[in-house]
């Protein structure tokens, strides 16, 4: 039997979650919580790096708890916590700063592109935000951290100091990696498929897990298509329609062989609806769940609780071991 390893990933709260999230991220988590221990954050402190507001934020929060649980997360199987209900992510936060050097917190591009957007509004907290990632991986000495492509430059910083940190005060950290899906690791946007699809980018860009079958069926049937015709999988020559496969792949367990097998003599239309289709049918059932926990804000509450207690447990023992090695406190 393969060893257990200890998972850790997260999300943040900010407006709805997206099937590139799901495909990235929440499809990995779900096929990996049986045979692994795993904590799975909504990581709020990290949200609040670029303007929130205060109710809007609560909400998402919810939300993005409603959705873990509906695409198929099961509160006995793994842990499901908001992340500043666990006060330790936040003084570990500040410790890994000290650890993190300016030139490497400069080179993240997630920074870099999300401080564009910001302009001349550039929170500090923006600028720290991998330090406070890699102290959410590094306090439940993570094995895996199960993500998308843009998130991997972070998890090579967090094992950066990892090992600089158990170089200077002595082995503390595990040294965790990533994994990625093999197709999926990184959805573009369907109103153009060379930026990656994001919640913040045009509505169109996305579809989100709470999109109406109607919604869903536009703004597949509106999406980008390449050049010429033909349903083949290749990304660099026909990343539209390769996107598209991608999504297909993923909503109906098909292969790339398979679709390319029955689509190659199709135009871009049967496609597109096709993929509409399948589309709507796999996220309705994981829709309708998400209200119904929305509906029920008791359970969420008590799930929400007891993951906080049990992160919270983990959480404090790591970190006196680490103030301790530090030489911090009395
Ligand atoms: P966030 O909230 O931007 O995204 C959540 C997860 O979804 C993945 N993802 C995608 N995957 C495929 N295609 C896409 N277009 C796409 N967009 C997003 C992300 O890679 C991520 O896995 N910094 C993180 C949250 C975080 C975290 C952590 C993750 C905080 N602490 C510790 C892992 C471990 C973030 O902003 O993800």
């Amino acid at each position: 039997m393969a060893k257990r390893e200890t998972l850790f990933s997260g999300i943040q709260p900010t407006n709805q979650t997206h099937i590139g999230n799901y495909i990235g991220a929440l499809k990995q988590w779900v096929e990996l919580q049986s045979s692994n221990n795993c904590l799975f954050c909504i990581v709020d402190l990290h949200a609040i790096t670029v303007p929130q507001n205060p109710e809007k934020l609560r909400e998402d929060i919810r939300s993005t708890a409603a959705t873990y649980l509906a695409v198929g997360l099961d509160p006995k199987k793994c842990t499901i916590f908001v992340q500043s209900d666990v006060p330790e992510h936040a003084e570990l936060g500040w410790i890994m700063g000290t650890v993190a050097r300016m030139s490497e917190l400069e080179r993240m591009t997630q920074f870099k592109d999300k401080a564009k957007k910001q302009k001349e509004n550039v929170s500090v907290g923006l600028f720290t935000y991998p330090a406070l990632m890699s102290a959410d991986i590094l306090l439940y000495d993570t094995t895996i951290v199960p993500v998308g492509e843009d998130q991997m430059q972070h998890v090579e910083l967090a094992r950066t100091l990892a090992r600089r940190f158990n170089t200077q005060f002595g082995e503390t950290f595990n040294v965790p990696h990533a994994v990625i899906q093999k197709t999926g690791a990184r959805i573009m946007s369907l109103d153009d498929p060379k930026t990656k699809m994001s919640k913040s980018g045009t509505l169109a860009n996305a579809i989100f897990l709470s999109d109406a079958p109607d919604v869903i069926t536009r703004k597949i049937m509106r999406a980008v298509t390449d050049s010429g015709k033909g349903i083949s999988f290749d990304p660099t020559k026909k990343p539209a329609i390769s996107n598209l496969m991608t999504i297909f792949h993923h909503v109906t367990g098909d292969s790339m062989e398979k679709i390319e097998q029955d689509f190659g003599n199709k135009g871009y239309g049967d496609f597109k609806k096709a993929l509409a289709e399948a589309t709507v049918e796999y996220l309705t059932p994981i829709r309708k769940k998400r209200e119904m926990y929305m509906k029920d804000q008791k359970e969420l509450d008590r799930i929400l609780k007891s993951g906080a207690e049990t992160a919270h447990k983990k959480a404090l023992k790591k970190i006196v071991t680490i103030r301790k090695n530090m030489g911090l406190g009395r």
